[in-house]
């Protein structure tokens, strides 16, 4: 098949995105992207709230397509399929980018491609990334998110993917918070504005790794899964000893230090485990904490030893966060295999908050 471009919509949480991605022959590359956060709107409220964000997608949708368009330098009726976020997600969020993308799939008579949200985070590492689309298999994928924190192995490229690939290929989950979730709430209860991932991150920088002892979860050599709830407990229970001392801001760079090194050590080593155990040949990294400074330094220090034939893969920043370009990737491979709706079909189209798969 020649060339198709992809119009891909992601409004599935706090994003709202449009991105053009050019599929040619088993390369992806991205036309144009628009992208709308609205975390300093839910800011204040320490985490995202759902009535504001879909209100704010449906104010800031047509823009994001109207950009993403206008950055490709393509007319609407230039693209060839629609692909859109329909699960899982925030129900009311995502049918905001389900109803756009149904609208102008249904105007223009071109087919529309439901994704998964995390089939989408996985496709932005092989973006305009030509050793992904060379890396040996079997490939140990971590996504790492806001909202999950799961392993999967993947045994051939994405064009070969059952549909049920989430669901078949699952090795690790975490039992309780994702690694996201675990930044987000340490931060919150240390007063650091939401989302605070990234400013753990830079404050770790300058703090010591090793001034608090937070607990790494399930060291078990047969369990795969993760946990970070004891974290976010112990965390709180430190913040409120320092707190009650009025040392609490004195220790803020080590704390975020530690804070960060536990999550990096708990995901490093049930990544570590679960690619030993399943005897893979590559990794990538993907999801809003694969943008983690030391996460991405320790495993490009530690690849080699670990068994794996390449460097780690992970995607450019800007598609490691919630972005478009990243479901117009997931939604050509998955249009390619035969999965766009059109007629009737796309019209029952709905949005999913919790699917199995
Ligand atoms: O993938 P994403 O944009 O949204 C979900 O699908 O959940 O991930 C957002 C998560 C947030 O928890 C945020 O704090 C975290 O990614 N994050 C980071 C960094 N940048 C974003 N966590 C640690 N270090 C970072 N540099
Ligand atoms: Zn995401």
């Amino acid at each position: 098949m020649s060339a198709i471009k992809v119009l891909g919509i992601e409004s599935s949480c706090d994003e709202c995105s449009a991105a053009v991605v050019l599929h040619d022959a088993g390369s992806m590359a991205v036309l144009g992207q628009s992208t709308y956060s609205q975390t300093g709107i839910h800011e204040p409220y320490g985490g995202v709230v759902p009535e504001i964000a879909s209100r704010n997608h449906l104010e800031t949708i047509n823009h994001m397509i109207a950009g993403a368009l206008s950055r490709a330098n393509l007319r609407p009726e230039e693209v060839d399929v629609l692909a859109v976020t329909n699960r899982p997600g925030l129900v009311g969020a995502l049918l905001v980018g389900v109803s756009a993308a149904k609208a102008m799939a249904y105007a223009l008579g071109k087919p529309l491609v439901p994704v998964h949200h995390l089939e989408g985070h996985i496709a932005g590492v092989f973006l305009e990334n030509k050793t992904a689309a060379a890396a040996p298999y079997p490939m140990l994928i971590a996504v790492i998110s806001g909202g999950h924190t799961n392993t999967y192995v993947s045994h051939g490229p994405p064009e070969l993917w059952p549909l049920d690939f989430l669901r078949k290929s699952l090795v690790g989950r975490s039992r309780d918070d994702a690694a996201g979730e675990a930044f987000d709430k340490s931060g919150k209860t240390l007063g650091l504005a939401y989302p605070a991932g990234r400013l753990i991150d830079a404050m770790a920088r300058e703090g010591n790794a090793g001034a608090f002892a937070f607990p790494r979860a399930l060291p078990q050599k047969d369990v795969l899964d993760f946990s970070f709830s004891g974290l976010k407990t112990a965390v709180a229970l430190t913040a409120q000893k320092l707190r009650e001392s009025g040392t609490l801001q004195n220790h803020m760079l080590d704390l975020c230090a530690s804070i960060q090194e536990a999550i990096v050590d708990s995901l490093l080593a049930k990544i570590y485990l679960a690619a030993r155990t399943r005897k893979c040949r590559s990794l990538a990294v993907v999801g809003g904490v694969a943008a983690n400074s030391r996460m991405r330094n320790r495993l490009m220090d530690e690849w080699s030893r670990q068994g794996f034939e390449i460097p780690p893969l992970f995607p450019a920043p800007e598609y490691c966060t919630d972005n478009a370009a990243m479901i117009a990737a997931a939604g050509g491979i998955r249009f390619l295999q035969g999965q766009g709706l059109s007629g009737r079909a796309l019209l029952e189209l709905g949005a999913m908050a919790n699917p199995e798969v």
